[in-house]
């Protein structure tokens, strides 16, 4: 597996995988006027890697590709950075069902967070988890993420406004980093 940038040559193949993934995706995604088949075109992708790009050159967003053996596979998004006195990011991630369920997700996760951590800088990163999807709560609170509060009709996913559980990691929380935590949990597996 490997964090790479979104490229201009992956159009064709992460709308592919998006409308592939529709079902396994669409109760966690963002509510939109258009359908999902008019969200998912290559010039859709297009048009959201620039705004990701643009969000990155401002340093408001750390944008990245996950693969699997070379195939675009996912994205782990840090968005909404604000520095100064908070240094606050939010975490937002999808992976293909097909490569889901053997720890590539809270794998990529990790290793953006220890980037946000080190070298970027910051001291948080929250992540807003409906309360529904286990997956995604199972995979934060692998890596440490404690649950802080929950946000009441908070987003407006799939069609609704909804609840989100608060869940944060601070930079002092892991200090020999979210990698080795993740390690430490992949070596005390009983298929080890
Ligand atoms: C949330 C999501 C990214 C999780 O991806 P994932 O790769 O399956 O997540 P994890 O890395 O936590 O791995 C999960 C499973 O792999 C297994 N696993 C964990 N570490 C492993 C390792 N080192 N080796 C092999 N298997 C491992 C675990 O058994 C775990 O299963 P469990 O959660 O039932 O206990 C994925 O379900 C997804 O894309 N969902 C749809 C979009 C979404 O919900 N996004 C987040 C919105 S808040």
């Amino acid at each position: 597996m490997e964090l790479t940038p979104l490229r201009r040559g992956d159009a064709r193949e992460w709308a592919r995988v998006r409308l592939d993934n529709q079902a396994w995706l669409a109760p966690w995604e963002p509510s939109a006027p258009v359908s999902w088949q008019d969200r998912h075109t290559p010039a859709a992708y297009r048009g959201m890697r620039r705004a990701t790009a643009h969000r990155a050159r401002a340093g408001t967003a750390l944008p990245f590709a996950v693969r699997v053996e070379g195939r675009l596979a996912g994205q782990v998004t840090v968005d909404n950075i604000v520095r100064g006195a908070l240094r606050s990011g939010h975490l937002g991630y999808w992976l293909d069902s097909a490569v889901a369920g053997r720890g590539m997700g809270s794998l990529a996760v990790a290793l953006v967070c220890d980037h946000a951590f080190g070298p970027v800088g910051l001291h948080r990163l929250q992540a807003d988890i409906r309360p529904e999807n286990g997956p995604s709560r199972r995979l934060v609170e692998r890596l440490g993420f404690r649950q802080e509060g929950m946000f009441r009709s908070y987003l407006d996913i799939d069609g609704d406004w909804r609840d989100h559980l608060a869940y944060a990691l601070l930079a002092d929380d892991e200090p020999r980093g979210v990698l080795h935590r993740w390690r430490a949990r992949a070596d005390r597996r009983p298929d080890r």
